[in-house]
C-alpha cells in the first residue's frame, strides 16, 4: 500500500517555525471547492499553525494567502482569476506571500497561465503533493525560490500532517483519494490521480481521537466511497486488514466493513458518508447501514441523469431502471431513509425526453435534497469533445424547471415534518441570529430552535413548529 509517514516534513516545518518566530504573522485561506478540498484546508491550516502563522478571516491582513481551488465547473476557475488579480495590491504594498494550491493546479494549461500572466504569485502546489507546502514556503521565505513544478504523479497517502479543524462537533475524515470512473464530464480523475485508501487503522485512530476530543459526528470522504479497498484487492493486494476497535478485533476489507468498525467507536453519534456510486452499492453496505447503531440512515446518491441513454454517454455504468431499483431496494430494507443526490442538466445531446426521464427519477425517488448544476464543459474530459452541445439558454430553462419540481416537493416533506418529533444534533448558534441555536436532523434537515449554549454537541428532541424552504424551525421537548 503506498503509505508514507511525515518525515522531513516535518524538518521543513521547524525550519520556517524558526524564521517566524516571534513575528506574530498571520494566514488567510479562501477554500473554493468541496468537502475533501475543505478537509486538506484543514491539513494546510494545521501545517501553517505549527510553522507559526495564526489564522485571520481578513484577507488584508494577512502576510500569507492561499487559495485552495476546484475545477470541477468553470465558474469555479473564473472565481480564482478574479481573486489573484485582487492580490496583486497585497502583494505589492505588504509584501504578502500568494501560495495557490488545490485541484486546478493540477491542469498544466491552468498552471502555465499563472506563471505566465501572474507572476507575483509565489508558490503553487497540486493536491497530490499538499504534504510538501512546508518545503515550497521555506525555499519562498529562505531562498526566494519561486514555484515549481507540479509532479504529476498519483501521490502517496500522507499519514501524520498537523491538522487545525474549523468545527468542534462535525468532522470531516477522508478515507481515499483519486477517482478510477472517469465520468466522460468530470475533471476529478484528472486532477485527483487514482484510487488509493488509507489503511483500516488509520482512519480508525483518527476517529477514536476525534471522538476523545468531543466530536459526535463524522463525516467520510472520498470521490467514490463505496470503491474503498477494490482497487488495492484488484492489484491482488491482502486487503484483511486486522484492526482493533475498543479492545475487540475486527477485520476490515471493504466499506461495509469499514462501516461496521466504526460504528462501534463510543462517543460518535452519526456517521454519514459522501458520495457513493450508485454502480458499487452493494448490499453488505446497505445491510451494514441497517444494522449500525450511528450510521445515518440518510444516503446521497448521486444520479447525475434520468436517461439510461444519457447515463451510457456520460460513462456512469448503471441505467435509469436499475437506479430507481437500487432507491426502492434500499427503501424496502431500510424504510426510514431519506435520499439526496447530485443532478446535471445539460449534458451534450440531452433531449427533452431525456430530461424528462430525470425529472420522472426525481418525481420517483423524492429526495429530500438535490444539488442540481448545469453541465459545464471541462477541457481533457471525453464530453468537452462531443459536438451535440447544448445552448446555454435551453441548460438554464430545463436548469429552473428541475428547480421548481425540487422546490416543490421539498415544501411537501418539509410539511411533512411540521408537528413531527425529532431528534437533532445541536451543532452550534443559527448563523442568522445569535439568540437562536441549530441543528440536523438524521436526514439532514437543519433545525432553528431557542435553546441554552450547554445543548451544543448534544443529541436532543424537539418538535417540529414550521417549515421555512431552506430549514425547519423546532421547540425542546421537556
Ligand atoms: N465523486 C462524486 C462527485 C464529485 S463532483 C460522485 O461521483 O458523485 C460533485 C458533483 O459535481 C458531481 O456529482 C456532478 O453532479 C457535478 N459535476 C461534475 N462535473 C461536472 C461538470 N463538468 N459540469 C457540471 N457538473 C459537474
Ligand atoms: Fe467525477 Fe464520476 Fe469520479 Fe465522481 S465518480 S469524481 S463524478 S469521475
Ligand atoms: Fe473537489 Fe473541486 Fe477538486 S469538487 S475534488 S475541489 S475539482
Amino acid at each position: 500500500m503506498q503509505v508514507k509517514e511525515v518525515k522531513e516534513e516535518l524538518i521543513y516545518i521547524e525550519k520556517v517555525k524558526k524564521i517566524n518566530e516571534n513575528k506574530k504573522l498571520k494566514y488567510y485561506i479562501l477554500t473554493m471547492g468541496c468537502q475533501l478540498n475543505e478537509n486538506d484546508s484543514e491539513k494546510i491550516a494545521g501545517m501553517l499553525e505549527e510553522m507559526n502563522y495564526e489564522k485571520t478571516l481578513d484577507m488584508q491582513d494577512a502576510d500569507l494567502v492561499l487559495f485552495n481551488t476546484c475545477c470541477v465547473r468553470e465558474n469555479a476557475e473564473e472565481r480564482l482569476f478574479g481573486k489573484i488579480g485582487e492580490v496583486k495590491k497585497l502583494k505589492e504594498e505588504n509584501g504578502t506571500i500568494i501560495a495557490i494550491g488545490g485541484c486546478m493546479m493540477q491542469e498544466e494549461h491552468i498552471t502555465k497561465k499563472i506563471k505566465q500572466s501572474y507572476p507575483y504569485v509565489d508558490i503553487i502546489f497540486g493536491t497530490h503533493t499538499l504534504n510538501k507546502l512546508p518545503q515550497d514556503l521555506y525555499e519562498a521565505l529562505d531562498e526566494n525560490k519561486k514555484v515549481r513544478d507540479i509532479i504529476n504523479i498519483d501521490g502517496q497517502i500522507i499519514e501524520g500532517l498537523p491538522i487545525s479543524r474549523d468545527d468542534k462537533i462535525k468532522a470531516s475524515v477522508t478515507i481515499m483519494n483519486g477517482c478510477n470512473n472517469f465520468c466522460s464530464y468530470c475533471i476529478v480523475p484528472y486532477v485527483r490521480g487514482r484510487e488509493r485508501s488509507r489503511r483500516p487503522q488509520d482512519i480508525i485512530d483518527e476517529v477514536i481521537g476525534l471522538s476523545k476530543n468531543g466530536y459526535k459526528e463524522i463525516m467520510l470522504l472520498g470521490q467514490n466511497v463505496n470503491s474503498y479497498l477494490v482497487s488495492q484487492k484488484a492489484k491482488g493486494e491482502d486487503v484483511n486488514f486486522k484492526v482493533i476497535v475498543n479492545d475487540k478485533e475486527m477485520i476490515v476489507n471493504s466499506f461495509a466493513t469499514l462501516l461496521i468498525a466504526l460504528d462501534e467507536i463510543e462517543g460518535i453519534e452519526r456517521i454519514r458518508f459522501i458520495s457513493p456510486h450508485p454502480k458499487d452499492f452493494t448490499n453488505d453496505v446497505i445491510d451494514a447501514i441497517k444494522n449500525s447503531k450511528h450510521i445515518c440512515k440518510q444516503i446521497h446518491l448521486p444520479l447525475q441523469s434520468g436517461s439510461t441513454r444519457v447515463l451510457k454517454e456520460m460513462n456512469r455504468k448503471y441505467t435509469k431502471e436499475e437506479y430507481i431499483k437500487l432507491a426502492e431496494k434500499i427503501k424496502n430494507k431500510i424504510p426510514e431513509i431519506v435520499f439526496s443526490t447530485d443532478i446535471i442538466v445539460g449534458f451534450p445531446g440531452e433531449t427533452e425526453e431525456d430530461f424528462e426521464d430525470t425529472l420522472d427519477v426525481v418525481q420517483k425517488v423524492n429526495f429530500e435534497q438535490v444539488f442540481m448544476f448545469i453541465y459545464s464543459r471541462r477541457v481533457g474530459t471525453v464530453a468537452d469533445k462531443m459536438e451535440n452541445q447544448i445552448p446555454e439558454e435551453v441548460k438554464h430553462k430545463r436548469f429552473d424547471r428541475l428547480k421548481e419540481l425540487v422546490e416543490n416537493q421539498m415544501k411537501v416533506q418539509n410539511e411533512n415534518y411540521v408537528g413531527k418529533e425529532v431528534q437533532i444534533l445541536v451543532e452550534g448558534k443559527s448563523k442568522n441570529n445569535d439568540k437562536m441555536l441549530t441543528g440536523r436532523t438524521e436526514s439532514n434537515k437543519v433545525v432553528n430552535f431557542e435553546g441554552t449554549d450547554d445543548l451544543i454537541g448534544k443529541i436532543i428532541n424537539v418538535k417540529i413548529i414550521s417549515e421555512h424552504q431552506w430549514y425547519l424551525k423546532g421547540s425542546i421537548i421537556k
